[in-house]
């Protein structure tokens, strides 16, 4: 197939699928498929809750057309699929979506087509787990009738810096033609150039050792605060005098959530199980950073106790709920076992969050954030993500929520080290 022949569609349009689908479409003509009507409704009236892609960016995109009907896919010839690869609730990988979305192109796939995955999967599952499904629905063989690609997004959401089109790209696909074609489409709207990559099982495995070699730096930076605030050392203030060094890699301690860095390194685990290798520092990493959220109520009601400030039904507000600073993503927050283990302790507990959409925060977790913390409210204050809005409130207005004795805990280093009480 040539450039010029490609007829695109994007399958799965959240944080990943659409900013693609708005690049591709100030350029050529591409379909944008998701199941989800709301979301195909709220695309087509210009707007994204995600606040990915802005209303004037999303208008940029004219060759762009939104649908939720499969039938509209049979005008396409390549597929780009980004839908979710979430764990289940035993931390093992959830491919329905990923077998989903290739059952309804496989419905559709005609002689000389070309499914691209970007979903973030562990080596093989690609050519072990997708193909076999356009294979089954096609009726089709792979690499005679169809062909495969895969080529991973490592867009940072929220992140208005590192965009689509400025990250380089990874590319692959299931013949070397294929694989040119792969790389010559991204090509297009990718101004950060593309690396392709010797085969699609190869692409894959970068993808999920980039967010696995963050989680266990992570997972190092939390066990030496650990270490530190044992000793009465401030962690941050080391990290900054190590930091000096040149090699020195500048990771911060923290919660670890979200969809990608919190999940992805189950999948490789999953799969270095299932051919007899039982993994070690990736899953020792995967405990301690799930652990943080129980170390920092611990940290706090010590802190609380000190001050005999009475712990149980004691007041304390949460700034923050997101996974990150300044998006509205929830998924995945960690902030949530911090919520929990207060509760653990009988402390009422007041979440602040001005990205949070309240109705989404009750269905996904059983939590409302409130609309306006009090003032003078609380015995304790756990600045838990730094949006900006906190950073722009300042310890002042910040510790203006607290009673005379409360204790301020500062877990994202957003204040000067002297204007909180506890740091992680
Ligand atoms: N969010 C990120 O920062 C990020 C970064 C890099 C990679 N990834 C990876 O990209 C993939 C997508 O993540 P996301 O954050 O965009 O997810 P998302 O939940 O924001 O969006 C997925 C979209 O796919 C749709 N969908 C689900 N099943 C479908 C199906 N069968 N057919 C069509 N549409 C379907 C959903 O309705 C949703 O709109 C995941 O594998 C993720 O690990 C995400």
């Amino acid at each position: 197939m040539n450039i010029q022949d490609v007829r695109l569609a994007v399958v799965g349009l959240g944080y990943v699928g659409l900013p693609l689908a708005v690049e591709f479409g100030k350029q050529r003509d591409v379909l944008g498929f998701d199941i989800n009507t709301r979301r195909v409704d709220e695309l087509r009236a210009g707007r994204d809750h995600t606040l990915e892609v802005s209303g004037p960016e999303l208008a940029e995109a004219a060759h762009l057309r939104f649908s939720s009907d499969p039938a509209e896919l049979a005008s396409a010839n390549v597929f780009i699929v980004t839908v979710p690869t979430p764990i289940d609730e035993y931390k093992q990988p959830d491919l329905t979506p990923l077998e989903r979305a290739s059952e309804t192109i496989g419905r559709i796939l005609k002689r000389g087509d070309t499914v691209i995955y970007e979903s973030t999967v562990y080596p093989g599952a690609t050519e072990e787990v997708c193909v076999p499904v356009l294979e089954r629905t096609s009726g089709l063989k792979f690499n005679v009738d169809f062909y495969a690609g895969y080529s991973p997004e490592r867009i940072n959401p929220g992140d208005k810096q590192h965009r689509v089109s400025t990250i380089r790209k990874v590319t692959s696909g299931s013949t070397p033609e294929v694989a040119e074609l792969v790389d010559t489409l991204y090509r297009q709207i990718i101004t950060a150039g593309t690396h392709k990559a010797s085969s699609i099982k190869v692409a894959e495995a970068a993808k999920v050792i980039e967010n696995t070699q963050r989680d266990v730096n992570i997972a190092l930076i939390n066990e030496l605060a650990l270490i530190f605030n044992r000793m009465g050392i401030d962690t941050l203030d080391v990290l900054e005098a190590a930091g000096t060094k040149w090699n020195f890699l500048p990771f911060r301690p923290g919660l670890v959530g979200g969809h990608c860095i919190g999940v992805d390194p189950y999948y490789l685990t999953h799969k270095a199980q299932a051919i007899g290798y039982h993994p070690e520092i990736i899953l020792a990493g995967r405990r301690l950073n799930d652990s943080m959220g129980g170390y920092v109520v611990s940290q706090l009601v010590k802190a609380m106790t000190k001050r005999r400030i009475q712990v149980q039904r004691s007041h304390v507000l949460v700034m923050g709920l997101t996974f990150k600073e300044n998006c509205p993503d929830l998924r995945n927050t960690r902030v949530v076992d911090i919520v929990r283990e207060l509760g653990e302790y009988s402390i009422d507990v007041d979440v602040y969050d001005p990205w949070v959409d309240p109705a989404e925060a009750q269905h996904e977790y059983g939590i409302t954030p409130v609309a306006k913390p009090q003032q003078g409210a609380y015995d304790g204050i756990i600045l838990a993500v730094a949006h900006h809005q906190f950073a722009e409130m300042g310890a002042a207005a910040i510790r203006a929520l607290g009673k005379s004795e409360h204790v301020l805990y500062d877990l994202k280093y957003l204040l000067a080290a002297n204007e909180s009480d506890l740091r992680l």
